[in-house]
């Protein structure tokens, strides 16, 4: 067959018998190539023009050979692959000769399919000059799809998980969105007490209680406006993150449930934190994952006085930031360190065990580590690492 496969060099043995069988290898691996349900192929080095294509590629886009041959490849790329492939092409790494990737192809009846390929360049021996592109090339579409389904339920379990979170916090919530209404309430009762039945109310009178109203009412939609975007589904967002800000907050966020039950909640953070990347939302959720764990643990503290969770955040090495919750509990005992990180582990009646695995699985995602030691006299510590931004 004529403009078939380009055979990899190999060392030739010489005479009559070599040359035969040299074609006759020749032959097998053209055949090879034309019955391989992969799809092998051969293109010019500048545009990736189509020289060869085996017959699988009627199978998996859909076009005869003879019409595919002599169009380039950046043609019929997804118009977002293309442009991340041109960016990456010089710095598309031969190694081992071999270059694998995957991308999007475009099919004759317009739709697009992922395909994974893996590209060789054929060089001329004495330049070294690229001569063509031998690739060989596979339908991935469905093990793709199954990546993207993974990653839609992973993102559907920390969507649930917050969603819990939530629930646990709501009593606590709904007492200090109680606070700033009584207030308000009573604000404008005064209003209504003093100015009631007057005809000429002077501004300078009433200013005061108004705009205390307005500064309440904007503090209880700070509160709403964090639950909801606690609670709303989206994906991974991740930027640079102030981490002191962040534990802040959520320690705050934690407060009015701490306080019910007679918790404190101390913080320990140096000033002058350098940043460190992540999500927001992400990381909020692990460390309200971690402060009700501390609190919930410290319920159950029988020592004196009212049981503290403190965190810390700290410097962990020249590349990581470590933030540690730390309580007075129970700790935890010394088989369950590592089963406590594993889903629906559960020792709590209305627990459903999804927080640590969750909150691992998403400081891992952030490059870092989330691990539980016992505290002396009594207590957990649970820490975990963040990269700091470069
Ligand atoms: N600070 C802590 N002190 C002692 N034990 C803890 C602490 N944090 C977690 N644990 C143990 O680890 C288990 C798993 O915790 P995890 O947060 O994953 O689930 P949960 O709190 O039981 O339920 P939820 O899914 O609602 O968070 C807990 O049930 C508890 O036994
Ligand atoms: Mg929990």
């Amino acid at each position: 067959m004529e403009d078939a496969i380009i055979m990899v060099d190999h060392p030739r043995p010489s005479g009559c018998n070599a040359l035969a069988d040299d074609a006759d290898r020749n032959r097998m691996l053209a055949e090879m190539a034309e019955q391989s349900t992969d799809m092998i192929s051969r293109h010019t080095p500048e545009e990736w023009r189509f020289i060869y294509v085996s017959p699988a590629v009627t199978h998996l886009l859909g076009y005869q050979v003879e019409e595919i041959i002599g169009t380039s490849a950046y043609d019929l790329y997804h118009p977002d692959d293309v442009e991340d492939f041109k960016r990456r092409a010089r710095s598309v790494n031969y190694n081992r000769g071999l270059y694998t990737h995957t991308y999007r192809f475009r099919c004759k009846d317009g739709h697009y399919t992922w395909l994974e390929s893996t590209s060789r360049t054929i060089r001329d021996n004495s330049t070294g000059k690229i001569q063509e592109i031998l690739v060989v090339s596979r339908d991935v579409t469905h093990r793709i799809l199954a990546e993207e389904q993974l990653q839609k339920y992973r993102e559907d379990i920390e969507h649930a998980g917050r969603l819990i979170t939530m629930g646990e916090l709501a009593s606590g919530l709904a007492h200090e969105l109680n606070q700033p209404l009584a207030a308000m309430v009573n604000f404008l009762r005064g209003v209504e007490r003093r100015f009631a039945g007057q005809q000429d109310i002077r501004w300078e009178e009433i200013e005061l209680p108004i705009t205390r109203s307005i500064n309440t009412a904007l503090r209880a939609g700070d509160i709403i406006h964090r639950m909801m975007d606690f609670t709303r589904r989206q994906g991974p967002v991740v930027t640079t993150l102030d981490i002191a800000a962040i534990v802040e907050e959520m320690c705050e966020f934690c407060e009015s449930t701490a306080e019910r039950d007679n918790v404190a909640i101390k913080r320990c953070i140096a000033s002058d934190l350098p940043a460190v990347t992540g999500d927001k939302i992400q990381l909020e959720q692990v460390l309200l994952n971690l402060l009700i764990n501390g609190i919930e643990a410290s319920r159950e503290n029988a020592g004196d006085g009212p049981p503290q969770v403190a965190v810390e955040v700290a410097e962990f090495d020249q590349n990581n930031m470590v933030v540690h919750v730390k309580d007075q509990g129970k700790g935890i005992a010394a088989g369950d360190l590592e089963r406590i990180f594993e889903r629906f582990y559960s020792t709590k009646s209305g627990g459903l065990g999804m927080g640590l695995a969750i909150s691992r699985s998403l400081v891992e995602t952030l490059g870092g580590e989330l691990w539980a030691e016992n505290v002396t006299p009594s207590g957990a510590c649970f820490s975990f690492t963040l990269n700091k931004a470069r």
